[in-house]
């Protein structure tokens, strides 16, 4: 009997639940997109969030972040709403190059835990529905990589993995003379000699990062490998690191030509030599499509590829085409290369420059947006803290997908580093007086949690870089709390993103001015967005319709404001005049456009 009645109850709460699923897909699908908009691929649909591993949360106390410490913020990273994380190198590493450079491509560094603490991101962040994205470091390796030290010793097959070359001669000392003037990215010779073989090795970046020898089928054969063993690992792709170096010309006798418009006197700087020799090779497109085939044996998988400082026709051919697909997308950092600071910041500087980018796009190919990342300084220091809102509007309502580093979701800045703290070597090879115009360090310190003592990024009593002062005000507990905070509009607009008119809506650019710059989405059955910034340092009063290109509308509902604006009439929900708008310094303004009856 009790067996009966059991039975009777579990058919009865299935039979509810069946009812109640099927009023909630009713009620879930009446939106005409909803197909289409399942079908993009998750890279279509997320932000990329780059973690910077010995940044982002210590779990250990040794002072340097790793992958527990990131794993227990991953209730964060779902909360944040931005669907996939791209976690910079995690591998093996004497960390030279902080990480890029690789002494074991398919291993964890004792530094950040296990591989069993990666498989476990991997699933906290899989369970929460969010992706992971790889870096994958191809160019060179570390020179304690094993492959380096069989290679030094001539031992097959390792013998040709990376690019030697014997001396062009030897000077008056007897020294050997590097085989051309070839330079590193980190400044100085790109060559460094090895007694125990007799040869140079190339190293585009510091010599403790021996360029991989691409004209060797086992190399590249290794590389796929690797990629496999991540793919077979669960991981949904990857960031490729610094491709534009993957090949240099075959002949090494020839040198490259002295920079006509270099902006440095110093013959050791990389920017004083042209690298018609070193970069953007045409083969480097053949190993590219023998990854896109790798990654296309699984499903749904990404390839960002990292180009950069290159003319936007170089750039475009790294996604390929329809016959010959390669990247997803390669980065666009035409926001951090055209805009250096505040003062190019203006709302014309900002349609070119996203013109830019749309113009060349080949057809059909998707666009992103990075503001910033682990080599370039912070958002917040580069164009003023009172722009950070407006900027974070922008990437994130854009059509594409937008690349998010680590803190900028707060609006951290650059971390003052002394000569003593100093660890980056691009900032250490200038020397105490030239450090800070090259160390990648200020935009590398700890994120920013709390207000306990080191921002509640470590228990332990150091960090590896020091933390910002900043951090009693600028944390995302406070920023939870806070009633208006960059965290919360950036919160905000990741969910927003999401709304039909951003996903696979138009866009306009009613107004743009000097000052001005507007950006509008909008789709058939659908309100309307129209985000307004005032990209000056001033407070501005506009009239946008005596600006605007399209017909507008006489008022408008605000959604969104900078935590700058505290002015009572343009509170969310409020209704503006757009004859009359009043934008402080640097404001973004979203608002919903009010259709007339
Ligand atoms: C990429 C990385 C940079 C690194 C370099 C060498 O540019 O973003 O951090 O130093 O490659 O691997
Ligand atoms: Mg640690």
């Amino acid at each position: 009997m009790a067996n009966k009645a059991a039975y009777g109850a579990l058919f009865a709460l299935l039979f509810l639940s069946a009812i109640f699923v099927t009023v909630i897909c009713i009620i879930g699908s009446p939106r005409d997109g909803l197909a289409h908009h399942e079908s993009f691929p998750f890279w279509q649909r997320t932000i990329v969030y780059q973690v910077y591993p010995r940044s982002l949360g210590d779990s250990d106390g040794d002072g340097a972040g790793d992958l527990r410490g990131i794993s227990s913020k991953a209730d964060y990273l779902h909360g944040l709403g931005v669907g996939t994380v791209w976690l910079s190198p995690v591998y093996p590493s004497p960390m030279a190059d902080f990480g890029y450079d690789i002494a074991d491509f398919v291993g964890i560094d004792p530094l950040f835990g296990t591989m069993a603490d990666f498989e476990e991101l991997r699933a906290a962040l899989h369970d929460r529905g969010l992706k992971l994205m790889m870096d994958f470091v191809p160019n060179h390796s570390s020179d304690e990589h094993q492959w380096f030290a069989k290679s030094k010793r001539r031992e097959e097959p390792y013998t040709d993995y990376y690019v030697w070359a014997d001396p062009k001669g030897f000077n008056e000392t007897g020294q050997p003379i590097p085989p051309n003037n070839w330079l590193s990215v980190f400044r100085g010779s790109a060559w460094t000699w090895v007694e125990e073989r007799q040869q140079f090795y190339y190293h585009q970046f510091l010599a403790k990062q021996p360029d991989l020898n691409y004209r060797n089928e086992r190399v590249r054969e290794e590389m796929k490998n690797v990629l496999r063993f991540w793919l077979d690992k669960g991981v949904d792709g990857f960031r490729v690191d610094a491709i534009t170096h993957l090949f240099e010309v075959q002949d090494l006798s020839q040198d490259e030509p002295v920079a006509s418009h270099s902006g440095t006197d110093d013959p050791l700087d990389y920017g004083y030599l042209n690298h018609t020799l070193t970069l953007n090779q045409p083969e480097t497109f053949t190993v590219v499509k023998e990854w896109r085939d790798v990654l296309d044996q699984y499903p749904d998988k990404a390839m960002i590829i990292e180009v950069f400082g290159e003319e936007i026709e170089e750039v475009m051919k790294y996604y390929g085409n329809d016959s010959v697909p390669l990247a997803d997308f390669p980065f666009n950092f035409l926001l951090i290369e055209h805009l250096r600071n505040r003062s190019d910041l203006t709302g014309f500087a900002l349609k070119d420059t996203i013109d830019l980018w749309m113009d060349n796009m080949p057809e059909g190919k998707w666009p992103n947006w990075v503001l910033g990342n682990h080599d370039y300084g912070r958002v917040a220091s580069r164009f003023g803290t009172d722009a950070v809102d407006a900027l974070n509007m922008l990437v994130l309502l854009l059509p594409g997908t937008p690349v998010t580093y680590n803190g900028e979701e707060i609006g951290m800045v650059n971390t003052f580093i002394s000569w003593e703290d100093t660890q980056d070597p691009q900032g250490c090879r200038y020397g105490p007086e030239h450090y800070q115009e090259f160390s990648r360090d200020p935009e590398r310190t700890p994120m920013q949690w709390d207000n306990t003592s080191f921002a509640g990024f470590t228990k332990g009593n150091s960090t590896w870089l020091p933390v910002n002062e900043n951090y009693k005000e600028v944390n995302v507990k406070a920023q939870l709390q806070a009633e208006e905070s960059h965290l919360k509009i950036y919160k905000e607009l990741a969910a927003l993103r999401k709304e039909e008119p951003f996903v696979r809506g138009h866009v306009a650019y009613p107004v743009v001015t000097f000052e001005i710059f507007s950006v509008m989405r909008y789709l058939e059955g659908y309100e309307s967005y129209l985000l307004v910034i005032n990209t000056s340092e001033g407070e501005v009063e506009v009239d946008l319709h005596h600006h605007s290109n399209v017909e507008l509308p006489p008022s408008a509902v605000v959604i969104l404001r900078s935590v700058t604006d505290t002015s009572n009439s343009t509170v969310p929900g409020s209704v503006v005049k757009l004859s009359e708008l009043i934008l402080v310094p640097g404001e973004g303004l979203l608002l919903n456009l009010i259709e007339e009856e």
